[in-house]
């Protein structure tokens, strides 16, 4: 990625999760990078722009701003600190057990709690002010994703000439599932307070305009894809994620990493490497993954001692107890699994329940025959991306579940549907006796469609959009009236 500073002006992120964590270590602090997909992406695209990051976290230092990443900073960093009540019930409690669910279409899962609500009022109402006192009208902002989306409007009612860019990192749901939160009018009204809403999908986006149709009737224009709110026009619009891709392309290359990945596959000591890489999380369909791998070595047993599965799980918001479940259950069906097939000398699966630096990755991914990433619902999925880019060779083969976003980009990839078992263990006998020659020609088209859009594609795309719709004049008409205090929907 090129040096983009100077072309776009100061650029304020502002997002839940901190790109980077303090650590305490033998007296001093040091600064880890954090885990996800939304970091992941912006800490990269940060560090080739500078600008400023604000977002909740423990300072353990003293200054208000930090420089990051350590020993070679790029940008800076504003921690907000929040309360631990605030922290239950903001973040465990509004922002994972009614937000998450509720868009990953886990609707049984959401506890609706007041109190949540409450904590999340305040919390967005916190990331305002700090913005307000340390910023002027200048600075483009960027908001991302489901933890601040009262964020938008409470910046507008304070800075009438802000511009203001919103990203929705994850799946916005169906109209009929998104009106079942109780406070869906408040969540899209903040929203709303955005010149421009992206969305990894157009899908979601017409979920998005739908809504807003549904909840507050206000009139949809959809050949512009946009909202006339409070006398100015939102924009709303589908900006697919993309990664750094030369980066994980060149993290492959080096001639240590192949060193590396012939001793990850040496170690395995198999003719097929499989490979699954998550977060720990419900939404990533682990479960459902290895209950598909234990059919497979059921179905086919000429596979056994032939193939091994190297499962990488990513400890996540283990504060939260289905986490914790979720964890167990894990546990459990990897013993049966081990127990049911493992021999003398093979075990049919590995665990690696921790987090891994980007090179370690690459090397993994470049080390896998076939990457089963099969999310039971995703917003994009930037794993499945980063194993197409670390295929240095075009070898391989992507099983992509048609519930991620990444399917809407990566055409080429095996599609499957997360929930079916049996067909998702034929899918990997299929993969494994399928021809190289359609692998090659697979992989070769979807490397071409991730280079052309890469995360700097996808900066780009997204902050031109938003400085075409922030040059509009901006009138201020007072609130609108709600129509009825509970407007009905369909
Ligand atoms: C997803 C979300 C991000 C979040 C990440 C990690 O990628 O879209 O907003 O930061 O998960 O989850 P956490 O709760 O640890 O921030």
């Amino acid at each position: 990625m090129g040096d983009k500073k100077d072309q776009d002006g100061p650029l304020t992120i502002i997002s839940n999760r901190a790109p980077y964590d303090p650590k305490k270590r033998s007296g001093s602090t040091r600064y880890e990078r954090t885990v996800g997909g939304l970091v992941s992406v912006l800490d990269e695209i940060m560090c080739q722009r500078g600008g400023n990051w604000i977002a909740w976290g423990e300072d353990l230092g003293s200054s208000a701003e930090i420089r990051v990443p350590e020993g070679d900073p790029k940008y800076s960093m504003r921690l907000i600190q929040l309360t631990e009540q605030e922290v239950r019930n903001y973040y465990q409690g509004f922002s994972n057990r009614v937000m998450w669910p509720l868009c990953h279409y886990f609707v049984e899962r959401c506890q609706f709690n007041n109190e949540y609500w409450k904590a999340y009022d305040t919390v967005n109402r916190k990331f305002a002010k700090t913005f307000i006192s340390q910023f002027d009208d200048q600075s483009s902002i960027w908001i991302h994703d489901f933890h601040l989306t009262l964020l938008p409007g409470m910046l507008r009612e304070a800075r009438h000439n802000l511009s203001i860019g919103f990203f929705w990192h994850i799946p916005f749901p169906a109209s009929p599932l998104f009106r079942v939160l109780p406070w869906r009018e408040e969540v899209l009204r903040g929203m709303l307070g955005s010149d421009l809403i992206g969305f990894q999908l157009k899908i979601h986006a017409d979920n998005f305009l739908q809504s807003v149709e549904d909840v507050l009737q206000l009139p949809i224009d959809r050949t512009r894809s946009q909202i006339e709110y409070e006398g100015r026009k939102v924009k709303v619009g589908a900006f697919p994620v993309g990664i750094d891709y030369v980066k994980w392309n060149a993290l492959a290359s080096t001639t240590s990493s192949e060193k590396m990945t012939k001793q990850i596959r040496n170690e395995v000591g198999v003719q097929h490497v499989l490979l699954g890489a998550d977060r720990l999380d419900y939404t990533k369909g682990i479960l459902e993954r290895l209950l598909a791998y234990e059919r497979f070595l059921e179905k086919y047993p000429k596979y056994r001692e032939n193939v091994c599965f190297i499962q990488i799980a990513v400890p996540s918001r283990t504060q939260l107890q289905e986490y914790r479940t979720l964890r167990q259950k894990i546990d459990e069906i990897i013993g049966r699994i081990s127990g049911r097939f493992s021999t003398g000398k093979w075990v049919p699966i590995r665990y690696l329940y921790r987090a891994y630096p980007m090179d370690r990755l690459a090397q993994y991914y470049a080390a896998a025959d076939l990457a089963l990433i099969t999310p039971l619902r995703d917003g994009m999925n930037l794993v499945a991306e980063e194993y197409v880019a670390s295929r240095i060779h075009d070898d391989g083969c992507l099983v992509l579940s048609e519930f991620a976003g990444a399917a809407g980009i990566l055409k080429d990839a095996i599609v499957v549907n997360p929930y079916d078992i049996e067909g998702l263990a034929d899918t990997i006998d299929r993969c494994l006796t399928m021809d190289e020659s359609e692998k090659k020609r697979r992989m070769q088209r979807l490397r071409r469609a991730l280079r052309n859009r890469d995360a700097n594609w996808w900066c780009d795309t997204f902050l031109k959009s938003l400085a075409q719709n922030t040059a509009q004049p901006k009138l201020r008409i007072p609130n609108v009236i709600r129509t009825s205090p509970n407007p009905t929907v369909q």
